[in-house]
């Protein structure tokens, strides 16, 4: 039986962090940090995170910036937005929600947004940064795995970390980081041979697969630490993870659910993410 890794309990410690800066800064008359969120279009899923970030930002009292654009909007026009938002002192993070629609490039739109100013960690100048091990923002998702191991005291230092994934958004970053934090690091993909062989050999398992239920029980080791950062729907239409909780549970020593997992640590790592950039700009 595993202790459950509260996602949900770690993002609001962050979050409450957060909040005590940004008081202080409203007490000392200070600029207040500010994230602005682009969404185009009107995918149903994105506008629900576009909604929660407002929300994060609300609750710890950095001011948000909302730019909803209609689908038809030209790459050019997103870019002289993202232009505008760059050149704006008062502006710390920029974040376009993606996907954006099929007529943008999303590689140029990322591209586009200032590296001081990249609270998604998505530009190749911050992937270069944490792959040299000299990162100022981090990517949301993994920065939440390893806050989220940090919180609950376990250590990463010569354990073998098997990361299930090699997404640029968290696969690839995620291993990265539990580098940087020396874990041995083995990621697994889709032609792995004998994923389970792998799986298997983790301490701690990391999957960002996106596929209902493809690690079972079975296929970790008894006592290993699971993070599950899929977030998926099962046959029944339920959220679920990547990772068959009940099996896993009976086998890890800590597990993450879904959701109240990793979900609300990304949330709460973008408004760290945006306080870092804020500090960046203000030079605190
Ligand atoms: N769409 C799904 N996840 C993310 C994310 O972390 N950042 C952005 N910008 N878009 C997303």
């Amino acid at each position: 039986m595993a202790i459950i890794l509260d996602g949900k309990a770690v993002a609001a410690k962050v979050k409450g962090e957060v909040k005590e800066r940004v008081d202080l800064l409203k007490k000392e008359g200070k600029r207040i940090p500010a994230l602005a969120v682009i969404l185009v279009g009107e995918d149903p899923a994105s506008a629900v995170y576009v909604r929660n970030k407002k929300k994060d930002c609300e609750e710890v009292g950095f001011l948000s910036i909302g730019h909803t654009l209609p689908a038809q909007t030209t790459q050019e026009e997103l870019i002289a937005l993202i232009d505008k938002l760059n050149a704006d002192d008062t502006v710390d993070g920029i974040l376009c929600q993606l996907p954006v629609p099929k007529h943008i490039d999303a590689g140029a739109v990322l591209e586009r947004i200032a590296p001081d100013k990249d609270v998604d960690c998505f530009h190749p100048v911050s992937a270069g940064k944490l792959f040299r091990g000299t990162p100022s923002l981090l990517p949301c998702t993994p920065a939440g795995v390893i806050r989220i191991l940090d919180e609950y005291s376990i250590d990463i230092a010569g354990k073998n970390c098997v990361v299930v994934g090699r997404s640029n958004i968290v696969g690839k970053p995620a291993a990265m980081m539990l580098l940087d934090r020396n874990g041995t690091v083995t990621v697994c993909h889709s032609k792995t041979k004998d994923l389970a062989k792998v799986t298997k050999s983790a301490d701690i398992l990391v999957s960002a697969v996106g596929r209902a239920d493809f690690i079972n029980g079975d296929m970790i080791k008894e006592g290993a630490v699971v993070v599950d950062v899929g977030m998926n729907r099962n046959a029944e239409g339920k959220l679920c993870g990547d990772c068959d909780y009940a099996s896993c549970y009976e086998k890890a020593s800590y597990i993450t659910p879904v959701p109240g997992g990793v979900g609300p640590m990304t949330r709460a790592m973008l408004m760290e993410n945006t306080m870092t950039a804020y500090g960046i700009h203000e030079k605190l």
